[in-house]
């Protein structure tokens, strides 16, 4: 199979149109049987439960060739559980498990052209997402559903690669008590758009968003969840119903407490420790690891002692582990890795 002459080793993470994606239609209570189609556009009722009332839910996962030139995807398992629990919050009908790991493995396979080279550091990462496509005016759910999936070659999420970036708190909230930043949903990162907006033009590189009830403790950022490494060697990752519950995360500290034989403590975090902490990441599909130099809260530096050049030598090892299971280099636990190709 010939690659896309793509300049994989420079490429972003931006949006690159791949030939083929899936498709398939909720209609009457059931899912039709879904095709592969080149059409990358979707056309829908203006009065679409999505565009009126935000009904859609999304996933995020990436395809990897691994060192011996296999194509596979990471517990991609995990990313249908976390779609089915998205979709009944907001009262849409599941996309069968089984259903979804063929889709995307059909669609991986269909633009097998598009996936990075083994080295390239790029990946292919895969959209499955779902909407209310039919009409809806009154607020309520839709009565008919899209479900695509489509790929598209990334690089880096954060410019730099794996510079340290520099994140603020932010005044604004992601998340209700109560609410819905648990799953999956498009509404949430609507609610971040204006904060990430204006973190950006501060020349911050992400938020760093407290819990809602008392702005007391670290949830996690727009688009990834914290890991911190204490001076001691622990990992502590926040605990809260209101953050997603990232996969990159839930592998991770297996990574740390079964590869490294380090100690790991999933629990509230108070904004106050952080400023003990040796070592901070943000964890998930799109960032991996991407370590944290700095946290600024309204003009108070806390400096991170890992500091602004390289990542913290545990945030590395940890980096090291799950890129290496990802790509091949590092046996994976059981059921970790599915192959496609
Ligand atoms: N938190 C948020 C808000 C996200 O959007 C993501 C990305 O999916 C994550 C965390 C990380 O989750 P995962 O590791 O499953 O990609
Ligand atoms: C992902 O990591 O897959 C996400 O969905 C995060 C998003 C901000 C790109």
């Amino acid at each position: 199979m010939e690659k896309k002459n793509i300049d994989w080793e420079n490429i972003g993470f931006g949006y690159i149109k791949t030939e083929k994606r899936y498709v398939s239609n909720y209609k009457e209570g059931a899912w039709d049987g879904g095709v592969l189609t080149e059409d990358d556009t979707v056309v829908i009722s203006e009065c679409a439960g999505v565009l009126q009332y935000a009904q859609t839910i999304f996933e995020g996962l990436k395809a990897y060739t691994t060192d011996d030139g296999h194509i596979v995807t990471f517990r991609p398992d995990l990313n249908a559980e976390r779609m089915e629990a998205s979709a009944t919050r907001l009262e849409m009908p599941a996309f069968p498990k089984e259903r979804f790991l063929d889709a995307i493995d059909q669609v991986v396979r269909a633009n097998e052209a598009y996936v990075p080279p083994y080295g390239s550091g790029a990946t292919l990462y895969i959209r499955p997402y779902m909407f209310g496509s039919n009409p809806v005016i009154g607020v309520k759910p839709a009565d008919e559903y899209q479900f695509r999936v489509f790929t598209t070659p990334v690089g880096p999420y954060f410019k730099g690669g794996a510079k340290p970036l520099t994140i603020r708190v932010s005044d604004f909230d992601r998340a209700a008590p109560h609410g819905t930043g648990h799953i999956k949903a498009g509404l949430n990162y609507a609610m971040s758009l204006h904060a990430i907006v204006s973190a950006h033009k501060e020349g911050f590189d992400e938020n760093m968003y407290l819990d809602p009830g008392t702005r007391t403790k670290v949830e996690e950022t727009g688009g990834a969840n914290f890991l911190f490494v204490t001076k001691d060697g622990k990992v502590v990752t926040p605990k809260s119903d209101s953050i997603l519950p990232s996969i990159t995360r839930r592998s991770l500290m297996h990574v740390a407490k079964e590869y490294l034989g380090l100690e790991v403590e999933e629990r509230e975090v108070l904004f106050e420790e952080v400023k003990d902490m040796a070592e901070c990441g943000l964890c998930g599909t799109a960032a991996v690891i991407s370590p944290v130099g700095k946290i600024v809260d309204h003009g108070k530096e806390i400096c991170i002692p890992s500091g602004m050049e390289q990542m913290g030598p545990i945030t590395q090892k940890l980096y090291d582990t799950l890129t290496g299971i990802q790509m091949g280099r590092i046996e994976a636990p059981e059921g970790w890795i599915r192959v496609i190709k």
